[in-house]
């Protein structure tokens, strides 16, 4: 077992403050020793250990399967995570990736059905995550993933606009309710944002937040770097019939032109 010690090397935050995305980085290429896909593998599975027998991991599976969320019983689960961040060299990183891995098993979510994606992963990392079993994706969609079947998003800590290209892209009453987000809770970004560049900026965000269902995920102190300010977020229908009908027609995609610190990293294509 991993030595908790080393493990929880968590800054003390203050209370309540949420963690502000870092601005990503890109993979590095040649810099890194090459990865030990093996041993990497073996401490997410120890790490996996840890966590099913912690706390959290019960508080957690009561609440993501008690949020109310009631896809087709017909159709199959399916998994997407983004923005992980560099769970080889990261603790917090690490132990999200454990607590993903928990999740889909508790959901019974095959692996492969599971689909990966951070600009900064290296190719070791895609290597671990292809040996455990989860489907890399290679392209960089900046989080505009459509849910054909019900899908559960798992984007830990990520910047508000992959949250907001997230709900653009499935911006229809058939498309929101096949979602169940487990990241960072809405309120608290309309919280620390100021109102009017929330609106402006992150206006599918904004919308969302009156007629979503958020359920606050606990989050032990010693814990703070890894699981804080998170929530199950879903989208139930009688909810949404709240929005005005013009909501629905033609949704703008989000451009950000105002936007100095965008804390995700967009296409190339962007310029
Ligand atoms: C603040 S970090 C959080 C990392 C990790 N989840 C944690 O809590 O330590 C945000 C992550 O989002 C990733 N990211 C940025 N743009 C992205 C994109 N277009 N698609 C997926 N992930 C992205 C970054 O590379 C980075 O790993």
């Amino acid at each position: 077992m991993p030595d908790p010690a080393e493990e929880w090397q968590v800054a003390r935050r203050r209370k309540g403050a949420a963690r502000k995305p870092k601005s990503p980085q890109v993979s590095s290429t040649g810099s890194r020793e090459p990865l030990d896909v093996e041993r990497t593998v073996k401490r997410i599975r120890d790490t996996v250990s840890e966590l099913r027998c912690d706390d959290i991991w019960q508080q957690w599976k009561k609440a993501a399967s008690s949020a109310s969320w009631s896809p087709p019983e017909t159709e199959r689960l399916q998994s997407v995570c983004f923005g992980l961040g560099s769970f080889s060299s990261c603790a917090s990183a690490r132990f999200q990736l454990a607590m993903l891995l928990l999740l889909l098993d508790a959901g019974q979510i095959p692996l492969k059905d599971c689909s990966v994606y951070d600009p900064a992963f290296s190719c070791g990392e895609m290597d671990v995550l292809r040996e455990l079993g989860l489907t890399v994706l290679t392209e960089n969609e900046e989080g505009k993933s459509l849910a054909t079947q019900p899908t559960l998003f798992y984007l830990m800590h990520c910047g508000k606009a992959l949250y907001n290209n997230l709900l653009w892209r499935n911006w229809s009453v058939q498309h929101l309710p096949l979602m169940k987000i487990i990241g960072n809770s809405f309120n608290g970004m309309m919280d620390r944002t100021v109102e009017r560049e929330f609106r402006r900026d992150y206006s599918y965000v904004a919308q969302a937040v009156s007629v979503c269902e958020e359920r606050r995920l606990p989050c032990p102190s010693r814990l703070v770097d890894v699981f804080s300010d998170t929530a199950v977020i879903t989208f139930p229908a009688a909810g949404l019939q709240r929005l005005p009908q013009c909501t629905w027609a033609e949704p703008p995609e989000p451009q950000y032109q105002h936007c100095s610190d965008l804390e995700i990293i967009q296409r190339e294509t962007h310029g």
